[in-house]
């Protein structure tokens, strides 16, 4: 049977970071990915990535403090503080293993602006960072000799001797099922961002680590806190980077109008983003936008500038919406980005199952609390990446193999496969079920919510499950049968919704990218910590956690 001491669910930035950490500290390191590594969604982080460089005149503490801000004090801070110290000596680790960011005029690492900080300290290669890192660190897991298994799609865990001790994963290319055995299993399967419709994610964003580690006995936390970007195109909704507004695009409205002052004064555009996002949604719905948009100028920023640090947003412009950002402002609106909560995990990695890691989008530290911070997500992938990948290396060290059946855990896993393929042809589709979950969540679960439409949402998600339960795999050949992994990624974005409808139902107060029309203040008082969810008997059943606070006393929020 295949077998590794760690193995890693995923190949994006914490993935590949967590492996290349887990070999360092001598593991037998694996990582699986259903996807090539490169194709991982990681490649669509834009922006940059934050750091406080000392020799900058920065510091870590400002980093921290802009970070708990943004997260509207549910961050947990001394997880926010392990990544901010770890910011600086991550950042040059990327530089020396290769990773070209760009300079300024004097030759040093040049930084932008980006939302809700009081300082530019975002490191940036053009406005593709996150294809740079990621093709830097694959190039570090070929150099390592890790094995991968790329386009494998990890459908179950195997769970015997009360832990979490291998996995079941289909190989696309073959349609074969295999069994690995782990000694510790990391996930970093990144977000769930096409668990809504539209979503700046790619459509490989389908929760399935979540899933797996909900369904597996891990607590998820923070579900409810989902970050609306501010700047997604018009039509697609694709992500139009904050970089764009970092270095020194406009908000405008129908009129012309810079309608931020009114929001927030101090910081304008650049205000945190589920405050920008709010801002503009409230414009679009007092008739003040333009098609359900309103605009992102760039027009005075220069064709040079522009063609310098913002040409993949400009293609994107013309591309997708036919708007060329040197020309013309471009049509924008909030869309759905990031997803802030997680399986939650210490700050090493470590989730409430033995043996069982998480780092990146899927896991929830908590370091983004109720609003991330642009450009902090993929600080996050390398600091909890490289910290889970130590950690389980270490862990693996002291155990054992279980010595499950392979063969016993494949044939249950081809016996559930092929009760779905045969499933009579009923004129039902995967696609339609996707897109009335993803509708349903974007309508009641978005910038701004309140109890009637979240409950709708919840019994429209009962409805889906009920209807993916007969939905037709129509495809039943073996080989890259994308119909079966589209299934089996629906079953996973169903499980995801229903924690996010259900926690975001739970908070009754209004923090961070959590709104409620009907409960619009922040209540401190009485909802100053987390709502986690785990797997009942019956549905998730839900419970509370503390937030751990530090030195930052949480005050109100204002930019
Ligand atoms: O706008 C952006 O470039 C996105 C960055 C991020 O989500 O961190």
């Amino acid at each position: 049977m295949l077998e590794h001491d760690v193995l890693i669910i995923g190949a994006g930035l914490a993935g590949m970071r967590a492996a290349i950490a887990a070999k360092a500290n001598g593991a037998n390191t694996a990582i699986i990915s259903k996807v090539h590594p490169v194709r991982s969604h990681s490649n669509a982080a834009q922006g940059g990535i934050n750091a406080a460089l000392t020799d900058r005149g920065d510091n870590w503490e400002d980093h921290a403090y802009d970070t708990i801000k943004g997260s509207d004090f549910l961050g947990d801070q001394d997880a926010i503080e392990v990544m901010c110290r770890a910011a600086g000596r991550s950042l040059i680790d990327m530089e020396h293993m290769g990773v070209t960011f760009n300079r300024d005029e004097e030759g040093h690492l040049g930084t932008r602006a980006f939302g809700g900080q009081r300082r530019a300290r975002t490191f940036f290669v053009g406005d593709f960072t996150g294809q740079a890192l990621l093709h830097v660190m694959f190039e570090q897991l070929i150099k390592s000799g890790i094995q991968s298994y790329e386009e494998w799609f990890v459908t179950s865990l195997v769970q015997e001797e009360g832990r979490v001790c291998g996995v079941v994963a289909l190989e696309i290319r073959t349609g074969q099922l295999h069994a690995i055995r782990a000694k510790t299993v990391i996930f970093c399967t990144g977000g769930l961002g096409r668990v809504f419709e539209p979503s700046t994610n790619a459509l490989i964003v389908t929760g399935d680590g979540m899933a797996l580690a909900y369904h597996a006995g891990a607590r998820l936390m923070d579900m409810e806190m989902v970050q609306y970007h501010p700047t997604t195109l018009a039509g697609s909704g694709v992500l139009i980077s904050e970089a764009a507004r970092g270095e020194g695009a406009y908000l405008l409205d129908k009129n012309g109008e810079r309608f931020m002052k009114k929001y927030a004064p101090n910081m304008m555009e650049l205000a945190s983003r589920d405050v920008v996002s709010r801002s503009e949604q409230t414009e679009i719905n007092a008739g003040n936008g333009v098609n359900g948009c309103v605009y992102l100028d760039c027009r005075h920023l220069g064709e040079k500038l522009i063609k310098e640090k913002l040409s993949q947003i400009r293609e994107i412009g013309i591309d997708l919406a036919g708007a060329d950002m040197v020309k013309e402002p471009i049509p924008i609106r909030p869309g759905m980005h990031y997803m802030m909560g997680g399986i939650k995990t210490d700050v090493n990695g470590l989730t409430n199952l033995p043996g069982v890691y998480a780092a990146g989008e899927c896991a929830c530290v908590s370091v983004h609390g109720g609003n991330r911070l642009g450009a902090n997500s993929l600080l996050d992938t390398i600091v909890f990446g490289e910290r889970s990948g130590s950690h389980a290396a270490a862990a693996a060290g002291e155990l054992k193999f279980v010595d499950f059946s392979a063969a016993a855990a494949v044939q249950r896993e081809e016996q559930r496969i092929q009760a779905m393929l045969n499933r009579p042809q009923n004129g039902d589709r995967v696609a339609s079920v996707r897109l009335g979950m993803g509708e349903s969540m974007n309508r009641n679960l978005a910038v701004f919510r309140q109890k009637t439409g979240m409950e709708e949402t919840v019994q429209e998600l009962q409805e889906l499950k009920a209807r993916f339960a007969k939905v037709p795999v129509e495809n039943k050949g073996k080989v890259f049968n994308t119909d079966l992994v589209f299934a089996l990624e629906l079953g996973f974005m169903l499980d995801c919704a229903e924690t996010i409808a259900v926690s975001a139902l739970e908070r009754k107060d209004s923090r961070g990218a959590q709104f409620r029309t009907d409960y619009p203040k922040r209540d401190d008082e009485n909802w100053l910590k987390h709502i986690a969810v785990t797997k009942g008997e019956v549905g998730p059943e839900i419970s509370h956690l503390p937030v751990t606070i530090t030195k930052w006393t949480p005050e109100e929020r204002k930019y």
